[in-house]
């Protein structure tokens, strides 16, 4: 029992999520201002979580590599295009932390820059490994495929992040359902 016990114990290092048996899965979308694609990807995810029935298994944020927008609400675009799909989308932008690696089971990049950024932060091996690209987890992809930076488009950009975060976020899902059996 001891051994078990011993187990879930956070390490020294401070670094290391400490996943519960039965504790919240703890998912972390991030981009570069976190207004426009990951806080899309927090929503939509949500989203998928509540239609699941498992939003109780779940605690669920979104952040930034860079600072600019801290505080503020997500693009009136991204909000827009959540509403013509029937998914919420708010919150308000902050930056990714160093300490966000021992918050978070996952934490998953909208481009290969968010990849790298991260990459630079992570204080350990062991929380490097909790950054995955969002649309790895589409088969149908192509390999290091981006949830592309809508912010100097239109609102068809936004409509187009949407969709890509719906299809890879589902994938995501799965992908933990499977690991956790949910
Ligand atoms: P996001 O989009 O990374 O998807 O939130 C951007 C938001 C703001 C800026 C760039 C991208 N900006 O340069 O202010």
């Amino acid at each position: 029992m001891l051994r078990h016990w011993l187990h879930y114990l956070p390490s020294v290092e401070g670094d290391a999520a400490v996943t519960q048996p039965g504790g919240a899965i703890r998912v972390c979308f991030v981009c570069l201002g976190n207004i426009c694609r990951s806080p899309t990807a927090e929503g939509v995810f949500r989203h998928l979580v509540a239609q699941a029935g498992l939003s109780e298994r779940f605690e669920i944020d979104s952040a930034g590599t860079a600072d600019y927008h801290a505080g503020d609400p997500p693009d009136h675009r991204a909000r827009a295009a959540g509403r013509r799909a029937g998914i919420t989308i708010d919150g308000a932008a902050r930056p990714f932390l160093r300490t966000d690696f021992a918050r978070f089971d996952h934490v998953i990049a909208m481009d290969a820059a968010n990849v790298r950024d991260l990459g630079f932060m992570a204080p350990s091996p062991e929380a490097a490994a909790k950054i995955r690209l969002l649309r790895s987890f589409d088969p149908h992809a192509e390999k290091d495929a981006p949830v592309p930076d809508p912010y100097y488009g239109d609102a068809a950009g936004f409509d187009q992040v949407l969709e890509l975060c719906r299809t890879a976020c589902g994938h995501l899902l799965e992908e933990i359902r499977r690991e956790r059996r949910l």
